[in-house]
């Protein structure tokens, strides 16, 4: 009997020290201030409220199992909660508002999410230009289930509107489609497009977002088939297509392989409803690429 215990005793040890050794998870601290900004789209300009003044805003990133700490600071005029989509557990203080003039630290431990999370404000006013990309990455030493992409792109699907968004205002259907911010080339107002420069035989993740609040989306990317290798922070399995529909709030990750000819190609981006659409462009680098 003694030595039994004195086994199971020294095997819970060996595990603990196997957990501190090998477990390698972090802490990881981000900072975000709720601020009015100017931008100029389609055709106007006006003011909305971000984080820190970018549209979408900033991107989190963490690997499989750390705990995310997000101080929020309210230097808008406007109360707000922020939503994290993807996350399993539930985290203190979710459903509090942040007051103007004060900061809340989010702590968000994660746990088995993989892939890609977002995260927005919960009113549907502030939503359209309050979210973000959350990344989360394999666990230090651990791989992905697939060929390891040269790089990742978060991409997220949003909406703009003429109006201005302020609290009490239930917005109606967008005026136009955004590739990460980008209006792109079919709206007649000059506004940037969203590009991506690849290598050609490069193989790219890229992390697909559907932050228009009531519109399935439909996303594909000119003469390129898309390898669909997780959704909704989970890998999937893998699935091939040419077009992607993605449901609000949904996240798709795919891995794009940059293996046609060298040149431009549309990236398109429109609701399911048909109305409208919005374009971005890959372009292939020539420095490795044949000559065509
Ligand atoms: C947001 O802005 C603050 C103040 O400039 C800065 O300290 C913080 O790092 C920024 N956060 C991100 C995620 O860029
Ligand atoms: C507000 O921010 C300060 C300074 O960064 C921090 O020490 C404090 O914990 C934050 N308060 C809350 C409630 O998150
Ligand atoms: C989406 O639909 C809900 C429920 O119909 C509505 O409350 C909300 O304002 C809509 N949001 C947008 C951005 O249209
Ligand atoms: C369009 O945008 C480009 C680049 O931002 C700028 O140089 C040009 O003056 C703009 N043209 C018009 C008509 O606004
Ligand atoms: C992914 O999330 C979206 C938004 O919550 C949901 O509509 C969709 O059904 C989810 N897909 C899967 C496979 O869970
Ligand atoms: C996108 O919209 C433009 C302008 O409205 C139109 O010319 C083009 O055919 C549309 N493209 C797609 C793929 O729907």
């Amino acid at each position: 009997m003694g030595s039994q215990k004195q086994a199971v005793v020294l095997l819970s040890v060996l595990l603990f020290l196997n957990f501190l050794l090998f477990s390698g998870a972090d802490d990881v601290y981000y900072e975000f201030i709720l601020q009015e900004a100017e931008f100029t789209k389609l055709c106007g300009t006006k003011t909305v409220l971000t984080v820190n003044g970018s549209f979408p805003g900033p991107e989190i990133r963490a690997r499989r199992d750390d705990t995310v700490y997000v101080n929020v600071r309210n230097q808008g005029r406007f109360a707000v909660s922020i939503d994290w989509e993807g996350v399993e557990d539930s985290i203190d203080g979710a459903n509090e508002l942040i007051q103007p003039g004060t900061n809340f630290t989010y702590e968000i431990e994660l746990d088995d999410e993989i892939g890609t999370l977002w995260w927005h404000a919960r009113s549907a006013w502030a939503e359209a230009t309050v979210h973000g990309a959350f990344v989360v990455l394999p666990a230090a030493g651990e791989q992905f289930p697939f060929p390891a992409p040269t790089s990742d792109h978060p991409i997220v699907l949003g909406e703009w509107y003429r109006q201005e968004l302020t609290e009490g205002i239930v917005p109606g259907q967008a005026d136009a489609y955004t590739i990460n911010g980008h209006l792109g080339e079919t709206y007649g107002c000059n506004d940037t497009s969203y590009q991506l420069q690849v290598d050609y035989q490069g193989l790219y993740l890229l992390r697909i977002i559907n932050a228009v609040a009531n519109e399935t989306m439909v996303f594909a990317i000119a003469q390129h088939s898309l390898t669909i290798v997780g959704q909704n922070a989970t890998y999937s399995r893998r699935s091939f297509s040419s077009s992607l529909t993605l449901a609000p709030g949904q996240t798709l990750d795919i891995l794009l392989s940059a293996n046609q000819n060298v040149g431009q190609y549309y990236i398109t981006a429109r609701p399911s409803s048909g109305r409208l659409n919005t374009t971005g462009i890959i372009h292939y680098t020539t420095s490795t690429g044949p000559l065509v």
